[in-house]
């Protein structure tokens, strides 16, 4: 998974590539690279990231060199896949000749096959990328036809499997640029006449452009001359679909805040009011969620449901199946994207009373893509829980709702979370309201979902003192989690973005099971932060925390307000809203949020880029 971006038109090429590569960060950042076709060849400046050092690094290395003005520019942000991340790994890669360069999105999956292929043939291979690979099939299929560049994309492109998305240049056709895709995304727009950007996502063009074009699985669009000719894989002129854009310029910078995840944290109660904004109502109907509505009738002859995702979206998963079972006494169950092949679970479901919900932030998660084919052929309905507006996992399923809280950029997941958890409550509330749910309790349940966005400033009232409890735990290397109940998948959520941003190992687990293992790790003053909510599971909690304060762990309860007994009872007390527990996990999940975020910045990380991870996992 990597981000491609390109510009060809009448205006200096590289600055604006070079914008566009850094707006693509978040779809990886262990190396950059840009490739400018100029009169003397193709130029190109790619280095790893060095560990040290950020972005404005390279912009500084690809200001020493002289791209003669260049119109006509890729680049590449790369998550390495096949080979390390590596100078001569990072792309563009090159051919034979380097006359042709090309930037990948993706992996090659019959790489072996096409390089022992290329090796007889004589190509010399200097990186261990399947990308560079492409390269040279298209050279040797442009010897093999006289020269023509055209047919010879055409004919390699057919030859490879797997997921892919090219920008590909050629050093002798100096006003060309050729976009391919299949599996990995990519769109295209002409910012001004005659001049036209491609990208794997809006977010580098919506400066120049709001009208672009979605390329689907199976197009190629080839740029020259100021003009560009939409092709299907078998060279048959074709009509890419138009899309708007979405976003603004504003969503992309973090201004006001040191990084892109403590502004998406703070965010929350603005975008999660627009996440329910016009759905929820405190009288009939209750709950209105278009996307959904043309599907009720199918979604209403559901007895099972599956609640699909990966990383942080499978956390939602979770909660999206207990509140299912818990408020529509149905059978649901939360599955990861990654499991799906590994487990019959579909196993004696009837395929029209069966409905997946899949959920991502992104829209491209490969492992979920997977997932939704292999539900889909069995004949059960996938709707889509999304974020991104138009991608491919939403156009994958047959309906569903969208997130609506604008581009996440900071790679570890904060507001598409709770957007997940309170769209999960919306969809509990729209088959309760038709299944089993009397006046009153849509009403008392519409009203705890209303509720939800202007609560969290309880929390964002106590980030100094969230500061001040993760500064004392800076030099922890381990920290154990504990929460039963809904608050499980909150615990698992919160270890995950303390490992994600501060690399701590936070070991989370059920507070009931913690007394059969996990105890052996409880000594003086190890700290246990526990989700001791006012809930049923209430006193069982209780019980939890004094086995562990017996063994002198030091406890922070994330606890209801008003509580005062339970903020007596622990060590230190982070005070969240009185909600109904399915919901007291999006506070919780704040909170969380606020100390791996502190508690990264404090040990000296960079929150936004972690350490080997990419925003959008576009392998599978
Ligand atoms: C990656 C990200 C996680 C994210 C997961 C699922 O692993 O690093 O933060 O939760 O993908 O992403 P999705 O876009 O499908 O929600």
């Amino acid at each position: 998974m990597c981000g491609i971006v390109g510009y060809v038109g009448d205006e200096y090429a590289v600055p604006i590539v070079l914008e566009g590569v850094e707006k693509q960060e978040y779809r990886g950042y262990d190396s950059w690279g840009i490739g400018a076709n100029t009169e003397g060849g193709i130029i190109i400046v790619k280095h790893k990231k060095p560990d040290d050092q950020e972005f404005d690094w390279f912009v500084e290395r690809v200001m020493r060199v002289d791209f003669c003005s260049s119109r006509n520019a890729i680049g590449h942000n790369r998550w390495a896949t096949n080979g390390e991340p590596s100078d001569i790994n990072a792309h563009p890669q090159t051919d034979c000749t380097r006359k042709i360069a090309l930037v990948h999105n993706g992996t090659i999956e019959n790489y072996r096959e096409l390089k022992d292929f290329l090796l007889a043939r004589g190509h010399i291979i200097k990186s261990e990328t399947d990308s560079e690979l492409i390269a040279h099939l298209i050279e040797d299929m442009q010897k093999q036809n006289g020269g023509n560049i055209r047919s010879a994309i055409i004919k390699a492109v057919n030859q490879l499997q797997g997921a892919f998305s090219l920008l590909i240049m050629h050093a002798d056709h100096p006003t060309l640029q050729v976009a391919v895709k299949k599996g990995s995304p990519l769109v295209y727009a002409e910012v001004k006449p005659s001049c036209f950007m491609v990208a794997s996502s809006p977010l580098p063009i919506i400066k120049y452009a709001r009208n672009g074009k979605d390329i689907e699985d199976g197009q190629i669009v080839f740029i020259e001359n100021g003009k560009a000719e939409e092709l299907s894989f078998a060279d048959e002129k074709i009509k890419i679909n138009p899309i708007i854009f979405e976003g603004t310029e504003e969503e992309l910078k973090h201004e006001g805040f040191p990084h892109f995840m403590l502004k998406e944290i703070y965010e929350q109660p603005c975008k999660l009011g627009e996440t329910i904004a016009g759905r929820v109502f405190t009288h009939e109907p209750f709950i209105r969620l278009g996307g959904v509505e043309p599907v009720l009738p199918q979604l209403l002859a559901c007895d099972q449901f599956f609640f699909i995702g990966s990383g942080t979206s499978y956390r939602a998963a979770m909660l999206g199946a207990w509140m299912f079972k818990n408020y529509l006494n149905v059978r649901a169950q939360a599955v990861q994207a990654s499991e799906v092949g590994s487990h019959n679970i579909l196993a004696g479901c009837q395929p029209d009373k069966t409905v997946a919900f899949v959920i991502s932030q992104s829209g491209e998660t490969r492992d979920l893509q997977l997932a939704i084919e292999e539900i889909q052929a069995k004949g059960v309905m996938c709707l889509g829980i999304v974020n991104v507006v138009g991608s491919k996992i939403a156009r994958m399923t047959k309906a569903g709702t969208y997130l609506r809280v604008g581009p996440e950029i900071g790679v570890a997941s904060t507001k598409a979370f709770t957007a997940m958890v309170l769209s999960e409550a919306m969809l509990t509330l729209l088959l309760g309201r038709h299944k089993n749910m009397t006046r009153d309790e849509c009403i008392t349940f519409a009203n705890q979902i209303l509720a939800v966005p202007g609560c969290l400033e309880l929390i964002f009232q106590q980030a100094d003192e969230i500061q001040t409890l993760a500064k004392s735990m800076v030099d922890q290397s381990a920290l154990m989690l504990l929460g039963r109940g809904y608050h499980y998948a909150t615990i698992l959520e919160g270890a995950l973005k303390m490992t994600e941003v501060a690399y701590i190992a936070a070991v989370p687990e059920l507070a009931g099971e913690m007394k059969h293992g996990p105890i052996a790790l409880i000594k003086p003053k190890f700290p246990v932060i526990v989700v001791a909510a006012k809930d049923g599971l209430r006193g069982a909690v209780i019980q939890n925390i004094m086995e562990i304060q017996a063994r002198g762990a030091f406890v922070i309860g994330i606890c209801t307000n008003g509580d005062e007994e339970m903020q007596k009872l622990v060590d230190k007390s982070i005070i969240i809203p009185d909600l109904p527990s399915h919901l007291a996990t999006i506070p919780a999940a704040v909170v969380f949020q606020l100390l791996a975020y502190y508690l990264g910045v404090e040990r000296g990380y960079n929150v936004d880029k972690p350490r080997n991870l990419a925003k959008a996992v576009t392998v599978g």
